[in-house]
C-alpha cells in the first residue's frame, strides 16, 4: 500500500537482515509511525499491545519473533520459550499457533548452527505466502462482487472490523476483493462498521479505503440491520480469526449479529480467509474457540487523539458500573453463504473446505 508516496507492507526486515520493522497501528489514522522489533520480547509486546493486529499479521509477527529469539539463542530451550511467550500474547487467531508450530517443528529438527538462518527464511516465506493468498482471495472475491451488481448504482458492501492490508502483510482478506474489483472498475461503496470498542473499522478500514480512493461511509455498529432492511447492502464480506473445519467462523465481536441480520434479509454473507486461518482440529466454533477477553477499560473509556496529536482518553461510563470486553464472537456456518479462500470459493462446510484443501488438515 502507498502511504506518503512510499509503498509499504505492514512488516519488513531491516537492511541488517535481522531486526524487524512494523507499522504502529495504534497511532492510525492520525499518526503514521513505524516501530523496530529487536527481540522476541519486542515481537510479543507488539502483538499484545495491538501495535500489530489482524490474524495473518499476528502469525507473521510471531514467526519473526521466533527468528529474533533464534538469532540470540538457537537452543531448544530458547525456541520452546519463544514459542510459549508468543503463543500467550493473544488467544483467538489461530494463525499465530499455526506459524509458531511451523517454525518450532522446522527449527528443532535442524542443526543448532543453522537455526537462525532457517528461521528468518521461513518467516519470510510465511509472509510471501500470505501476500499471495490475499491476492488470490482478491481475485476470487472480485468475481463475486461483479456478479452482485444488479442495477446501475454502486455495489454496497458492508464490512466489520479491519480485514484489510493492515491486518495482513499486504492486500488484506475481506478488503482484497474490494480493492481488486474497484481497480477493475466496479463501482463500489463500502459501509464501514466502526467496530467498538477499539474502532478498527472507523480508524483502520476507513484509513485504508480513503488511501485506495474507494467510496465509503462509516456507520455505528448497530446500523447494519437497519441498512439491510432497507435494501442498502448487497453483500457482506468479513475476515476471520479462526474458522473450524465445519465452517464456523470466529471474527471480531459483532460479526455474528451482522450474519443474523444478513440471513433475515437475504443478503449474502461471505467470509474471506487464507487457509492458515482454518483450525482443522475443531468443528464446533461456539464450544471450542477461545474468545479473547480484553481490558474492560476499552469499553468504559474511548480513546483518540487531541488537536495536538497527543493520545486522549475519555470515560463514558459511570464510576462503579461493571464492564466486560469480549473481543470476538462465532458465526455458525449455517449463516455463512460461502468462504473465499486462496483456492476459490467454497461452502462453509467440512466437505467444502476439504474439497479445496485435500492436502491440509490430516
Ligand atoms: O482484534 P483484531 O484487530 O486483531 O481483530 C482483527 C479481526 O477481527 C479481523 O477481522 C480478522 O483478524 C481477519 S483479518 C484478515
Amino acid at each position: 500500500m502507498r502511504i506518503n508516496g512510499r509503498d509499504y507492507r505492514t512488516i519488513w526486515l531491516d537492511s541488517d537482515g535481522r531486526r524487524v520493522h512494523v507499522i504502529d497501528q495504534t497511532g492510525l489514522p492520525h499518526r503514521f509511525e513505524t516501530r523496530t522489533l529487536a527481540s522476541c520480547e519486542d515481537a510479543a509486546e507488539a502483538i499484545r499491545t495491538m501495535t500489530v493486529r489482524g490474524a495473518p499479521l499476528i502469525g507473521v509477527t510471531g514467526a519473526y519473533g521466533v527468528a529474533l529469539a533464534a538469532w540470540s539463542d538457537p537452543s531448544d530451550a530458547a525456541i520452546e520459550s519463544a514459542h510459549a511467550a508468543l503463543l500467550a500474547t493473544r488467544p483467538t487467531a489461530v494463525n499465530l499457533r499455526w506459524a509458531l508450530d511451523r517454525l518450532r517443528a522446522l527449527l528443532l529438527a535442524a542443526p543448532v548452527s543453522a537455526r537462525a538462518g532457517l528461521a528468518y527464511a521461513e518467516a519470510a516465506k510465511i509472509a510471501e505466502e500470505d501476500v499471495a493468498a490475499c491476492q488470490a482471495i482478491g481475485r476470487f472475491g472480485a468475481e463475486l462482487i461483479h456478479k452482485a451488481r444488479c442495477d446501475d448504482g454502486p455495489i454496497n458492501i458492508l464490512t466489520h472490523c479491519n480485514a484489510g492490508w493492515l491486518a495482513t502483510v499486504d492486500w488484506g482478506t475481506a478488503l482484497a476483493p474490494i480493492y481488486t474489483a474497484a481497480r477493475q472498475g466496479a463501482p463500489i461503496h463500502v459501509w464501514v462498521d466502526e467496530t467498538r470498542p477499539r474502532n478498527q473499522g472507523a480508524s483502520l478500514t476507513a484509513f485504508e479505503l480513503l488511501g485506495e480512493e474507494v467510496p465509503h461511509t462509516i456507520v455505528a455498529d448497530n446500523a447494519g440491520g437497519h441498512l439491510m432492511q432497507h435494501g442498502l447492502v448487497d453483500l457482506v464480506i468479513v475476515g476471520s480469526d479462526r474458522t473450524t473445519r465445519a465452517g464456523d467462523v470466529c471474527n471480531k465481536i459483532g460479526t455474528y449479529l451482522k450474519a443474523l441480520a444478513a440471513h433475515d434479509n437475504g443478503v449474502p454473507f461471505y467470509v474471506a480467509l487464507p487457509s492458515s486461518t482454518v483450525d482443522w482440529r475443531i468443528a464446533d466454533g461456539v464450544r471450542d474457540i477461545p474468545i479473547e477477553e480484553r481490558s474492560a477499560r476499552e469499553v468504559t473509556h474511548i480513546s483518540g487523539r487531541g488537536a495536538d496529536g497527543a493520545p486522549i482518553e475519555i470515560q463514558l461510563t459511570p464510576d462503579g458500573s461493571a464492564a466486560r470486553n469480549f473481543g470476538f464472537d462465532v458465526t455458525p456456518s449455517r449463516f455463512v453463504t460461502g468462504l473465499i479462500t486462496e483456492r476459490g470459493v467454497c461452502a462453509a462446510t467440512e466437505e467444502g473446505l476439504r474439497g479445496l484443501f485435500p492436502d491440509l488438515g490430516g
